[in-house]
């Protein structure tokens, strides 16, 4: 019998390199690069569009590849009548990520280029796909709160139009800057959980739709990107910046973590936040809720003295859609919607990586148990 005591367990798969990629880099010391570009050099200077194709094609598109690749995804943000039906039939006590979870998996019975795993035809379902996530979302909304349906419109950017078909009415100048910005610095982000879950489930040459289902189970979780949600309730807690100390040694005496704080990765600051920071100071201004923008700093001053560690994307990203209007529960829908471009990108090159990924586990369990017949027990 091989011995399975042998094996040496990474816990958590902490530091273990999975695949080769060059998708993304995530430099612990507090960097993050798409492609080779840092994003700092992104940030501000593309639109989530010429993100998107440079996550899908490896390089930044020409003028007329990015109208053209606009074009495609606004086109895409038309959903199946079926699948609009559908979000229509769950129940209001649903969560909007099991919503999303399930359209998506739905959505797979009416591609066109059904299951063709040719490279053009992959290539296509990654377009839909970072189209229709954020088109899901916004029919999710429009459907609760018992408002109609609104076209995307090809004059608009997608980010954009996006926005408009969750809320109804156009974004401003700063709003479509803001939410730009926010698809930009999610798109994507090395070999964290739902991506790694995506390039599971295609390593065994299974669809981009279940690869795309399970990435969205695991974004969910509040570990991963359910924590922006509960960023929201634990602000919604906090009454005033003189309550932050005893709230927060509270939930560390508790043994709870801080949501929207620490990472896995990082041991400086997380590279997104200085944006994300900027945006939800801008925009809290706008709206009067710099006193919601200011009990964040508190709380980023009061974590960090405790336990040194650091505001993940999570944390101020949940401010930036509240100050853009987006409900609490939508925080992570939105998070999927962009996070859509990097997962097809990982997904397109796990194909290419051509290789099942299945670890191994060390059994600690017993042998030999003598076994007795059901009558007997
Ligand atoms: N609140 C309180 N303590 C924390 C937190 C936190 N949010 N994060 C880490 N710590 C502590 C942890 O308990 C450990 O303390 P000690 O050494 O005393 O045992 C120390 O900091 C080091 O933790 P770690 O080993 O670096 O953490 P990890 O890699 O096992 O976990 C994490 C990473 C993201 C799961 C964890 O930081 C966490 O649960 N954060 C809260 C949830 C969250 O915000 N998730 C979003 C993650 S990043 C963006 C995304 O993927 O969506």
């Amino acid at each position: 019998m091989d011995s399975s005591q042998d094996k040496v367990v990474t816990r958590g798969l902490r530091d273990v390199a999975a695949a080769e990629t060059k998708i993304s880099f995530v430099d612990p010391m507090g960097a993050l690069y798409y492609l080779g570009y840092n994003i700092d050099a992104l940030v501000g200077h593309v639109c989530y569009e010429e993100v998107v194709y440079l996550l899908l094609n490896g390089k930044l598109p020409t003028k007329n590849e990015l109208d053209q690749l606009r074009g495609q995804l606004i086109s895409e943000m038309q959903l199946p009548e079926a699948v609009i039906n559908s979000i229509k039939s769950f129940p209001v006590s649903s969560h909007p990520m099991e919503v999303l979870r399930t359209e998506i998996s739905h959505l797979s019975m009416y591609d066109p280029d059904g299951d063709s795993t040719s490279e053009q035809a992959i290539s296509r379902q990654a377009i839909r796909l970072v189209a229709k996530v954020p088109a899901i979302v916004a029919a999710i909304h429009r459907s609760r709160s018992n408002q109609l349906p609104v076209a995307p419109n090809p004059e608009i950017g997608f980010s954009e139009n996006f926005l408009y078909l969750f809320r109804g009415k156009p974004a401003d100048s700063e709003e479509k800057e803001a939410i730009d910005r926010y698809m930009t610095l999610h798109a994507d982000h090395g070999f964290n959980a739902s991506t790694f879950a995506a390039r599971v489930t295609a390593s065994t040459n299974s669809d981009m739709y279940s690869a795309v289902t399970c990435a969205v189970g695991t974004l969910k979780g509040p570990l991963h990107g359910g924590a922006s949600e509960k960023v929201m309730y634990m602000l919604d807690n906090i009454n005033t910046e003189e309550e932050v100390e005893a709230y927060i040694q509270g939930m560390l005496d508790d043994q709870k973590k801080i949501m929207g704080f620490g990472h896995r990765v990082y041991r400086a600051e997380d590279p997104r936040t200085k944006h994300l920071r900027e945006l939800a100071e801008d925009l809290c201004r706008r709206t009067n809720t710099k006193n919601l923008y200011k009990l964040c700093v508190r709380i980023e001053n009061v974590v960090h003295e405790k336990k040194k560690i650091f505001p993940n994307v999570d944390f101020y990203a949940a401010v930036t859609l509240n100050a853009l209007g987006v409900p609490f529960q939508f925080v992570t829908p939105f998070f999927a919607s962009s996070r859509v471009s990097g997962w097809t990108a990982h997904i397109m090159e796990q194909y290419k990586d051509a290789v099942l990924l299945r670890p191994t586990s060390k059994y600690i369990g017993e042998y030999g148990r003598p076994f007795i017949p059901i009558e007997k027990r």
